[in-house]
């Protein structure tokens, strides 16, 4: 299908083909280079990655696998630079079977892992901070600077907000319920304006074995996931991870947690008023009257939308302590309906249906089962929300639906309205505007259908854009997105090869005749997901995480689908972070 030319289209590169194959593929005229590697060392004093020795001691000073949500942020701190900076990497979770050698599958893997392969992994997760520099039109990292740091599962934070010290936030190692060790599954996340990282605890069930059956915290362990089949062999060596012994510690992860980048001796915090669930994402922005909103999903099938709301107001001249904005607000889940209206509805202890009788305690409880009190509420259920940004342009708000195929016919709703939906959609709200201000914080928006995935050449799919797309245009199951300096949207995709099609991204402006008419830029090599899509605050440099490589069906770490990026014979294919440029040095897609 050929896409007629428009005057209006403000991007001009030569969009790439949809593929398949061992390779990275961005178009001509750009360049991708990894910068940033698993097992690169980042640390001072980090030893080279080994390409078959796993030590513990030396990951957790190297940059850690599966990396996702990247942020950039400019040194010196509170400049627009844009070449030299910070990049925070969160490193989402570990494919034990691509990272040890000697196992078939993930089942193998489980099954035959070690105390020592639990502690490598529990350092591979968590988040780096790397400084990295622009030299001519090339990236690469400070290695040993002062900045880089790594967080683990052996990290201590600290518990904040109206669940913090709460008796269900107890365990033998901390009676307060106040102090944790670590972080995991950090899916995407945000930045705020006070020049923190916010990242999201995403699939927290999975690390968690033991039957929860008859301890006091069966029901909320069953909503979140945990049931006695974790991924990973951790609760075999590690009590806190065995939730027969330790029924409390799952409440002390799905939180969203605050990270000072610029800063490495600062302790990490959870910030517990937005709510325990798998978090996705967390995305700031200053209302109109000045308070913080945060846009939060949770990424699995039927479950919800959410927005928090700070009580107070952001103050530019108290920097870091504007960080008490996240611990004194009100947490709300959406409802659509079709009509086109989004209701806000605040979970509060003691209103409507969250009271004692139901459960519900404390603000503390309402919190730690965020998932049960929008069930009562009658929030909508969603088809996998997972990223969630703001136009700074419009005010308006896009929020990331990767797919549900057990949505059923009899079972569709408003806003998610295709039966066993395996493309996934788009879906903009809209907040009141006063005097071209977005009123973010107001209980009413309305909501629109953006782009529904899918291929349009098949009508049976029911995929919808703004436009006619090209034969690369159109794509599957949107995760990641981000807003470029001009104001156009980056959709990163996860799942796309189930299409025969690799992840990667595609683009698209959100106003005017090119509104939701995708082109493709980037395609993952085999087994990867695109994750992370970050922007220098120039426009010219465009970061992605390249997630997963060479890990699909019936690979393992002598048989990965692909060894990007060293293709080099016996070392494994390694989850990176890569830089994009233009080789004329102009602003990314344009
Ligand atoms: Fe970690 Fe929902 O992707
Ligand atoms: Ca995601
Ligand atoms: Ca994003
Ligand atoms: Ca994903």
């Amino acid at each position: 299908i050929a896409r007629p030319a428009s005057a209006a289209m403000s991007l001009s590169f030569g969009e790439i083909p949809h593929a398949l194959d061992e390779n990275l593929h961005i178009p001509a005229g750009y360049t991708g280079k990894a910068i940033l590697r698993w097992g690169d060392p980042i640390v001072a004093g980090a030893p080279d990655f080994d390409a078959e020795t796993r030590d513990a001691a030396a990951q957790a000073q190297q940059f850690g696998y599966n990396n996702d949500f990247i942020h950039f942020c400019p040194l010196p701190e509170g400049s627009a630079a844009s070449d030299h900076g910070l990049l925070v990497v969160n490193h989402e979770y570990t494919d034990t079977h691509m990272i040890f050698p000697g196992f078939k599958d993930a089942k193998e893997a489980l099954a035959g892992a070690t105390a020592e392969m639990a502690a490598y992994e529990q350092a591979a997760h968590g988040l780096s901070v790397v400084e990295i520099k622009k030299e001519g039109n090339s990236w690469a990292m400070v290695p040993g600077s002062k900045y880089n740091r790594r967080i683990t599962l052996a990290t201590e934070m600290e518990i904040v907000g109206p669940a913090a010290g709460h008796d269900r936030l107890k365990t033998s190692a901390d009676a307060s319920g106040k102090k944790v060790f670590g972080t995991m599954n950090n899916c995407a996340g945000g930045w705020t304006p006070w020049g923190t990282i916010l990242s999201a605890e995403e699939n927290i069930h999975q690390y968690f074995g033991g039957d929860p059956a008859g301890t006091a915290e069966a029901a909320n362990a069953k909503r979140i996931g945990i049931k006695g089949e974790p991924s990973y062999a951790w609760g075999k060596f590690d009590a806190r991870f065995d939730v027969t012994k330790e029924p409390n510690e799952p409440n002390r992860f799905g939180w969203i947690i605050e990270v000072d980048p610029y800063n490495p001796d600062a302790k990490p915090v959870k910030h517990t008023a937005l709510g325990r669930f798998k978090h996705e994402a967390a995305t700031t922005v200053i209302n109109s009257d000045g308070r913080l909103v945060v846009y939060t999903g949770d990424d699995e099938r039927f479950e919800y939308v959410y927005k928090y709301v700070s009580n107070g107001t952001f103050d530019p001249g108290k920097g870091r302590s504007n960080s008490d904005l996240l611990n004194d607000g009100t947490l709300h889940v959406a409802k659509f309906d079709a009509e086109g209206n989004v209701t806000w509805m605040p979970l509060v202890h003691g209103q409507g249906e969250l009271t004692e009788a139901n459960g519900f305690k404390s603000q503390a409880d309402v919190l730690i089962e965020a998932r049960r009190a929008g069930d009562l509420l009658g929030a909508t259920k969603m088809d996998r929300p997972e990223d969630i940004e703001t136009s700074d342009k419009t005010g308006k708000v896009y929020v990331v639906l990767t797919k549900n195929d057990k949505r059923k016919a009899d079972d569709l709703n408003p806003v998610n309205d295709r039966a066993e939906n395996k493309w996934g959609h788009i879906i903009e709200m809209v907040p009141p505007m006063t005097d071209g201000k977005a009123d973010h914080a107001a209980t009413t928006f309305t909501w629109s259908a953006f782009i529904k995935a899918g291929n349009p050449g098949d009508a049976a799919e029911g995929a919808a854009y703004g436009g006619q797309v090209t034969d690369a245009g159109w794509f599957a199951n949107p995760d990641n997105v981000a807003f470029d300096a001009s104001g156009r949207l980056w959709i990163a995709t996860d799942g796309f090869p189930d299409f025969g099609v690799h992840d990667g991204l595609w683009v698209t402006e959100t106003e005017g005749e090119n509104r939701a008419v995708t082109r493709h830029f980037l395609g993952c090599p085999r087994g990867a997901e695109l994750c992370g899509p970050a922007f220098t605050p120039d426009g010219k440099t465009l970061f992605v995480s390249i997630q997963h490589p060479g890990e699909e069906k019936g690979a393992n770490f002598a048989n990965p689908s692909t060894r990007w990026p060293d293709f080099k014979d016996g070392v494994p294919a390694r989850p990176s972070v890569v830089a994009v440029t233009k080789d004329d040095g102009g602003e990314i897609g344009a």
